[in-house]
């Protein structure tokens, strides 16, 4: 396959193509990214000779059109993606969700090529603790914050492009990722750095909050499936059972490090944070046999410590300004 992967430069794209390097090898990979802050080129060194990377804006609509053109299939990756960033300035998330997705949209339209859409579990809303009920692909759409509101319309746009002008689509909403190559601002490797600058860790709230953890690797397996097997039009929702709220996972990061588990601060919680996210990804497993590799999340997050020290040159130039920037929140 000619793939054309959108925001391959950030964490969850640059995993994707690492895996399709060194699985897929008869693949072409080239990679669309606008290298924003969140975005870097480091984090494809490891594959720099076996793709093509375009330093390009997803809005670029000629652009869009001569890569889409050339390619079998896209894997749209691309997103402003921080929920913190989004609440301090929505704009640039209407701009490369929202616009970003319809230019996609309308490029693998005229070329007649088939896209994979990655979106977020974000968009169903969440759930109250005790709520028997899981996500699924016929949950409503709810979202609460300006970035979960743009996913959304994102996948809007998609489903109404298949509908409408017969693109051929899939969708795919998964709850949060963890792994190598996460940018320091997101919740796990913001508190391993922490504790690895001599920083104290930070908890929103009451650390009451429950994400579905799923390791970035699953996530990406499951994507490739639908790429390959899925049917088109569908929406397919990825989780590993893995719910656990903030205050365990910082605790555990905490004992991992050989760190007393109280020893963090609590900071004032982000507006409108989401209580709950869980997804039931029994049709995902069902009809394409997928499962998660890393069912120990004790052990995925003992990895993902061992990275994050293992490789400070790549996130120590980014940490004083993502802390700079947390300060002046007051998290
Ligand atoms: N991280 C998660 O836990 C999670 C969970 C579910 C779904 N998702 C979705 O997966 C996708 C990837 O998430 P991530 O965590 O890897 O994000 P990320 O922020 O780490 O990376 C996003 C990448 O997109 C690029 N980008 C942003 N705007 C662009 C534009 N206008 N043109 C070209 N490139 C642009 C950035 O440079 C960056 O490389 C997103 O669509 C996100 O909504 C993420």
């Amino acid at each position: 396959m000619r793939l054309l992967v959108t925001g391959g430069a950030g964490f969850i794209g640059a995993n994707f193509v690492h895996t399709t390097v060194r699985e897929h090898p008869e693949d072409t990979v080239t990679v669309l990214d606008a290298v924003t802050y969140a975005g870097s080129r480091e984090s494809l060194a490891p594959v720099e000779n076996n793709i093509r990377l375009v330093q390009g804006d997803i809005n670029d609509a000629e652009l869009v059109s001569c890569l889409v053109a050339e390619a079998d299939a896209v894997v749209h990756f691309a997103a402003e993606t921080h929920v913190d960033n989004a609440l301090a300035d929505p704009a640039p998330f209407l701009q490369a969700n929202v616009i970003g997705t319809f230019t996609i949209l309308e490029a693998v339209r005229r070329h007649g090529v088939r896209l994979h859409h990655v979106s977020t579990d974000e968009v169903y809303g969440d759930l109250a603790l005790d709520d028997p009920q899981r996500f699924t692909e016929s949950t409503p759409y709810n979202p609460s914050s300006p970035y979960s509101s743009t996913k959304a319309a994102s996948d809007m746009l998609v489903r109404a492009w298949v509908r409408s002008y017969d693109v051929c689509a899939t969708i795919s909403n998964c709850s949060n990722n963890y792994g190598p190559y996460q940018h320091v601002e997101k919740f796990i490797p913001r508190q391993i750095t922490n504790v690895l600058t001599g920083r104290r860790p930070k908890l929103y709230g009451k650390g009451a909050n429950v994400r579905d953890w799923v390791h970035v690797e699953d996530h990406n397996d499951a994507v490739r499936r639908i790429l390959t097997s899925g049917q088109a039009g569908r929406t397919y929702l990825i989780g590993a059972e893995g719910e656990r709220d903030n205050l365990s996972v910082l605790q555990t990061l905490l004992q991992l490090m050989g760190q007393d588990p109280d020893d963090f601060d609590y900071v004032v919680d982000r507006a409108g944070h989401d209580l709950r996210y869980a997804i039931d990804p029994t049709s995902l497993c069902d009809e394409l046999g997928w499962a998660p590799k890393h069912t120990d999340f004790t052990e995925g997050l003992r990895a993902t410590i061992d990275w994050y020290r293992d490789n400070e040159p790549w996130w120590g130039p980014l940490k004083a300004a993502v802390e700079t920037r947390y300060q002046q929140w007051g998290r």
